[in-house]
């Protein structure tokens, strides 16, 4: 793997190589017998806000053996102006590897070409790849597997994590719902592409909940998205989870969180701090995934 840009160019392989690489940094951290980053520095050069993401990938370089340089794009010449070409043949002269979050999927994509260092989408507005792998080591651990699995994504059908999430059933083959309000449905070009049997989209929230395994959500209003925030709540007021709705999930049903959360909104404050180890294993689970991301990447 050169370069973790999406779920939709992973292959199943190398999916499960990441999971399992996963395991064995979570199972080791603080112990690690090689540290692959050792002498190389990263940049995060990112566009938009972060706890967990900047975070997990500050400490997971570090313990990988790197240094890390946190570049807001406010602080560097990109934030006025200056073209993610330039930029990328810049940071690619002086970094080992760089993590991105902006707004165009192309941008990471151009970067990664154009620097020729290791790349990785650290969030854009097509997709979240590094949330959906810690979500299937989650997943993993909680319920052994997510193929023969049943996982219903409720609220704002057509931003990033949702569509990694299709690409993650397009590729794994377990059941994918998604119940979002008509306006806020993943692209049907997307689904068209894919025609997969195994994805199913709908307005009908009960009917998508129905003995899922995982009920999983995300804000309704993403970053970029702000001014539209009066007419998604309007629109997506109806889309959350509940505890009515976690009633209609499989009993023992994972509820999970990408995060930052809006208790009474995508989900109650109630069904939040009652999976709170749920959503705070994903959360840490970020750093261990993205560990083996950082280093099947210094293996090519
Ligand atoms: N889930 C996630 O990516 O969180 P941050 O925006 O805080 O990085
Ligand atoms: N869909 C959200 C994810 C935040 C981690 C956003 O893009 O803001």
């Amino acid at each position: 793997m050169k370069h973790l840009l999406s779920i939709e160019s992973m292959t199943p392989a190398q999916i499960h190589e990441v999971l399992d690489l996963a395991v064995e940094m979570k199972a080791n951290r603080g112990r690690h017998a090689e540290h692959p980053l050792r002498h190389q520095c990263w940049g995060l050069i990112f566009s938009k806000s972060s706890t967990r993401t900047r975070v997990s990938f500050e400490v997971g370089i570090r313990e990988l053996g790197g240094d890390v340089m946190f570049l807001s794009s406010n602080d560097i010449q990109l934030g006025r102006g200056e073209p993610i070409a330039d930029t990328a043949r810049v940071m690619g002269r002086m970094l080992h590897g760089a993590v991105i979050r902006t707004f165009a999927q192309k941008d990471v994509e151009d970067f990664a070409r154009l620097s020729g260092i290791p790349t990785i989408n650290a969030l854009t507005d097509a997709e979240h790849p590094c949330q959906i792998l810690a979500d299937l080591q989650t997943i993993r651990e909680a319920l052994g597997s997510v193929e023969g699995k049943i996982v219903t994504f409720v609220g704002d059908g057509a931003c990033n994590v949702p569509c990694s999430w299709i690409w993650a059933a397009a590729k794994l083959g377990f059941e994918l719902r998604i119940a979002a309000p008509k306006k806020f449905q993943p692209p049907r070009e997307l689904l068209e592409r894919l025609n997969a049997r195994n994805i199913f989209v709908t307005d009908d929230l009960d009917h998508a909940a129905e003995g899922a395994d995982v009920l999983y959500t995300d804000v309704w209003v993403s970053m970029g998205k702000e001014e539209e925030a009066a007419f998604r709540l309007a629109q997506m007021g109806h889309y959350q989870i509940s505890s009515g709705l976690v009633a209609k999930a499989k009993p023992g049903a994972l509820v999970m969180h990408c995060l930052p959360a809006y208790r009474g909104k995508e989900i109650t404050a109630e069904v939040f701090e009652q999976h709170a180890a749920t959503i705070f294993n994903q959360a840490e689970n970020r750093l261990h995934a993205q560990k083996a991301v950082l280093s099947l990447l210094t293996r090519g």
